[in-house]
């Protein structure tokens, strides 16, 4: 294994990632991280991180000295360079006047071995930084050097300590994949056996050991996170997991037959389905504020939940589908808390379980590759972005069972067409949302006056920006005649074509 520590750069998950691609685990831990925790980890080399902050500043973020001392290689990365010339002897790290910033020609001068081995002699790097190595430690010689920054690289063999102030594991840095690639595998000898074969007997292993006879409960959503959870458990401890499946009534159509069908028939899992449509929507009635509908469902959803989760006897666990991104995205310090986004955070304090969360290093992608592994279907472990509140906010205003039908038949028509156009793993997120507006049309020889709805298709990476996404037009055109002709009160259709920002995916 790698360890990566973590210094705040926002491209840390990106070594781990890199490494892990080349089959090597590698995970990221704090930067307060102790020697003797290093040790009990025993991992094959060790990254520092790049950073925001100065090692000359008031909020520097310093290591364990021994770590440097444990013998166990180590990269460091932009600020991991500049910490390491801070901290040992004879090195200097000064703060310039002015920062450095985008990609820059690096010349190396010794590529017969260290990081650059067998790499070209002029490179172009991703440079990102404030402060600058001014002197390198002793025992040190610089590697490669550059107009604006004369010390790009520094490496000490004997001490089997490496430093680059590039960042390596960024595309901008045409050979940084090499340079990683020889670090792990020339520099620190780790073994490419980090598959997700192995991964998954681990993970039934650990949990069966942990989890021993009792039982384990989880809120099942239908989205990949949970399925993947629900059964990767299932095959672990069979019927000692209860999958909790509350339908609030604003699920897709067909969907919640579709998971008990492939959850329930298809794998076996005791699945808790509870029909609270009715309730739901009751609660709903003339709620307009976006807001108001948001905290309704959260609240309801909470509710339901600890309402069945208090059913069952016996039960000591909660599972769920957290991601190493939630993880990180809440501090690699701080504790894991419950994933806001899962419905179930908030639970009431009498109802006490202990968190199992067995896909709490891993990244969606590979989430995905263990449903396939595990013989998922391509639907589940595909399945786009929805919402935890459903179609509720996808339907501006009052959240009628009419209206419902409305966005759910257009919804089901567009991923319908988007599936025949082979578009349904080429966009990220595509769906229909009801604006809210009527228009007058013409149908046969008669005036309508009825509701128009969008159609909204988005590509993204991870949600937080978008582009809107070119649909064909003959698709378009397919997608728009069948939703006025096959659902009732729909006389028009428009295309959003707004990005995120200024706009959001959703529309509440
Ligand atoms: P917005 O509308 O904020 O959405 O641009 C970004 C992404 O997040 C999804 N989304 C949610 N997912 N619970 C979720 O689990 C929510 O309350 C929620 N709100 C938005 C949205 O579908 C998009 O993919």
């Amino acid at each position: 294994e790698i360890l990566v520590l973590d210094f705040g750069s926002q491209y840390n998950q990106l070594i781990t990632r890199r490494i892990r691609d080349m089959g090597v685990y590698s995970e990221l831990k704090p930067h307060t991280i102790t020697a003797k925790e290093v040790k009990a980890i025993a991992p094959k080399g060790i990254i520092f991180s790049g950073g925001p902050n100065s090692v000359n500043g008031k909020d520097a973020l310093d290591v364990d000295p021994e770590i440097l001392n444990m013998e166990i290689p180590i990269l460091g990365i932009c600020y991991g360079m500049q910490l390491l010339a801070h901290d040992l002897k004879g090195g200097e790290t000064t703060t310039a006047n002015d920062s450095q910033y985008g990609p820059a020609e690096i010349k190396v001068t010794s590529n017969d071995s260290g990081t650059f081995k067998g790499l070209d002699a002029d490179q172009t790097v991703l440079m990102s930084h404030g402060d600058f190595v001014t002197k390198v430690p002793d025992g040190f010689r610089v590697t490669a050097t550059s107009e604006q920054c004369a010390i790009s690289a520094m490496e000490d063999p004997d001490k089997g300590i490496y430093a680059v102030q590039f960042h390596p594991e960024v595309n901008l840095t045409k050979q940084g994949n090499q340079m990683l690639h020889n670090f792990v595998f020339d520099i620190a000898h780790a073994k490419d056996n980090w598959s997700m074969d192995d991964f998954i007997d681990d993970a039934i292993e650990n949990i069966k050991e942990e989890v021993g006879d009792k039982r384990v409960l989880l809120g099942l959503s239908g989205g990949v996170d949970s399925s993947v959870v629900a059964v990767l458990l299932h095959r672990a401890i069979g019927d000692q997991l209860i999958s909790v499946f509350v339908d609030h009534g604003l699920l897709r159509k067909n969907e919640a037959q579709q998971v008990l069908h492939t959850l329930g028939d298809e794998f076996g899992l005791n699945i808790d389905f509870v029909d609270a449509s009715d309730e739901f929507l009751s609660q709903l009635k003339g709620v307009t504020d976006p807001e108001k509908k948001r905290k309704i469902i959260g609240k309801d959803f909470v509710d339901t939940f600890s309402k069945e989760a208090r059913k069952f006897k016996d039960v000591d666990f909660l599972a769920q589908g957290t991601l190493y991104t939630d993880v990180i995205e809440s501090g690699t310090d701080t504790a894991q808390t419950i994933k806001s986004h899962h419905n179930v955070g908030g639970l009431p304090k009498d109802l006490k379980f202990k968190l199992i969360e067995p896909l709490n290093k891993l990244f969606k992608d590979e989430v995905r590759e263990i449903g396939e592994k595990l013989g998922m279907p391509d639907e589940m472990v595909w399945r786009q972005p929805f919402p935890g509140p459903g179609l509720a906010i996808r339907i501006i205003g009052d959240v009628t069972p009419e209206r419902l039908k409305k966005v759910r038949d257009s919804d089901a028509i567009l991923r319908d067409e988007f599936k025949k156009a082979g578009l349904d793993k080429k966009v990220w997120q595509y769906f229909t949302a009801l604006p809210g507006i009527r228009t007058v049309g013409v149908m046969g020889d008669e005036r309508t006056y009825d509701e128009a709805i969008n159609i909204r298709a988005v590509n993204s990476v991870d949600g937080m920006t978008a582009e809107f996404a070119e649909i064909p037009w003959d698709v378009l055109s397919k997608v728009s005649s069948r939703i006025v002709d096959e659902v009732t009160g729909i006389n028009r259709v428009l295309y959003d074509i707004t990005g995120k920002p200024p706009a959001t995916i959703e529309y509440q």
